[in-house]
């Protein structure tokens, strides 16, 4: 029979792996905290249109890469709705906080999330069809603050301060702003105007974008339209004096606490709900897809999705992206860590209950235990034992009936005979 194999772009995050990803999601969580998000969990698929009224219908996530599907109706009360698997997190979280009307308390709203999303982009290294995002959102209505550019500048020095903690420090802070929703009309007339002569030459994708989207072009990543995409009018012309104050204030601020960046004028992002502050945070490490996060401010999002006025900002870190970044800086050395503290050896399989208990014993001492099989020959034992944990134990009929538990540990080769009691405690040293 074939067989069964997971699906193009989706993978299987196995241990040891997995205990870098809970170190990383533990980090994070530890570091929202200190910043007061608490965690929103949002449903993995959502009405079509949130995203097509949000991320918007040109961009390459809503044109080319949802997972959208129609939900047949199981009764006939039940009309049948396009629905789509959340290819990213920030709408989801908008339209909960419209729901529960979060805004009524007329505070900030502080929310972080950490889960899957789902593109279907060309898979390549860094770059999947199921991935993992660690985000956060801060959002309200104006009268909390939350148009400052206080609130941006404490973002990104979370995220410093953040990837500080995991240990990554060769990160780059790429910057801009792209102006308030008065200021993006006439640049992107500007950006249409000077297409019109050019777009020809352009890539197939960047010919419909000068159209439909002209913004869009800024992301084009074909190598031979980089130059001419370069002589493009840059959006910080454009701005207006509110928007020009505001990305001085976030500089200003990052400037005070030495955040350093990098301001890219081309930094418009894929998706269409950013107003003012965007960025990214790269990472030389990556290759081709260098970008460990991205996220920027979205002042009109929620009225466009049909809420009050609520302007916001936030980000979402690719933790896959964070897992390689890590890999490659600390390769080797995981194999110690991994080993238990101890393979407790049933000698009998009359043992094997009583093995069972001991190891509990020692797992409610905080220890970390392998527990063999009485049917295993000694020989089996230790060489199970050698692979597995940085000790042994063997339990037989004397160290049942005794109480008197014989313990070798591998590093140096040492035994010795253990009152039961004790054994936590000697274990727990080697
Ligand atoms: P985004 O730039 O589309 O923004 O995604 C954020 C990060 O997710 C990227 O920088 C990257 O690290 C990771 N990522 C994106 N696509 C993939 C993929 N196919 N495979 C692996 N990693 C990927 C957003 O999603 C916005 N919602 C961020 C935001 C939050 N803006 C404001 N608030």
């Amino acid at each position: 029979m074939s067989q069964i194999k997971a699906v193009r772009g989706t993978r299987d995050l196995l241990p040891p792996e997995t205990k870098l990803w809970n170190h990383i999601e533990a980090t994070a969580r530890r570091v929202f905290a200190r910043y007061a998000f608490g965690e929103i969990r949002t449903p993995i698929f959502e009405d079509t249109q949130l995203f097509s009224r949000s991320v918007g219908e040109e961009t390459d996530i809503v044109s080319k890469e949802m997972y959208t599907w129609e939900d047949r109706p199981r009764a006939q009360s039940e009309k049948a709705q396009s629905l789509t698997l959340r290819p990213e997190n920030t709408a989801g979280v908008v339209r909960a906080y419209i729901e529960h009307n979060l805004g009524d308390a007329g505070l900030l709203q502080k929310l972080y999330y950490i889960g899957p999303q789902f593109r279907r982009e060309r898979p390549q290294k860094g770059r999947y069809r199921q991935f993992f995002q660690i985000g956060a959102e801060v959002i309200g209505p104006p009268s909390a603050g939350s148009e400052s550019p206080l609130r941006d500048a404490e973002v990104l020095e979370m995220l410093a301060t953040l990837l500080g903690e995991l240990g990554i420090a060769d990160w780059t802070l790429e910057l801009n702003s792209v102006g308030s929703a008065q200021d993006r009309p006439k640049y992107v007339q500007a950006l249409r105007e000077a297409l019109v002569g050019i777009a020809p030459t352009l890539c197939v994708d960047c010919q419909r974008r000068a159209v439909t989207n002209p913004l869009r072009v800024l992301d084009c990543k074909v190598p031979e339209d980089q130059e001419k995409i370069h002589a493009l009018p840059k959006i910080a012309d454009f701005l207006d004096d509110d928007s020009r104050a505001h990305f001085a204030a976030v500089r200003a601020a990052l400037d005070a606490c030495g955040v350093s960046y990098h301001v890219n004028p081309r930094l418009v992002r894929g998706l269409d709900y950013y107003t003012r502050t965007t960025f990214e945070f790269t990472h030389g490490g990556l290759g081709a897809q260098n970008a460990l996060l991205g996220g920027g401010r979205y002042d009109g999002l929620s009225e466009a999705i049909g809420g009050p006025k609520a302007p916001g900002i936030g980000f979402a870190i690719g933790a896959d992206r964070l897992v390689l970044t890590l890999q490659t800086a600390a390769s080797g050395d995981r194999s110690a860590s991994a080993l238990a503290d101890v393979y407790v050896a049933p000698l009998g399989e009359a043992q094997q209950a009583q093995a069972l208990v001991l190891a509990r014993e020692l797992r409610r001492a905080g220890l970390r235990v392998e527990l063999g099989d009485g049917t295993f020959r000694l020989k089996k034992s230790f060489e199970f034992g050698n692979k597995l944990a940085r000790a042994i134990v063997l339990f037989g009929e004397d160290e049942a009936r005794s109480g008197q538990i014989a313990v070798k540990k591998f590093a140096t080769g040492e035994q010795a005979k253990v009152p039961r009691g004790e054994l936590a405690e000697v274990l727990r040293k080697s």
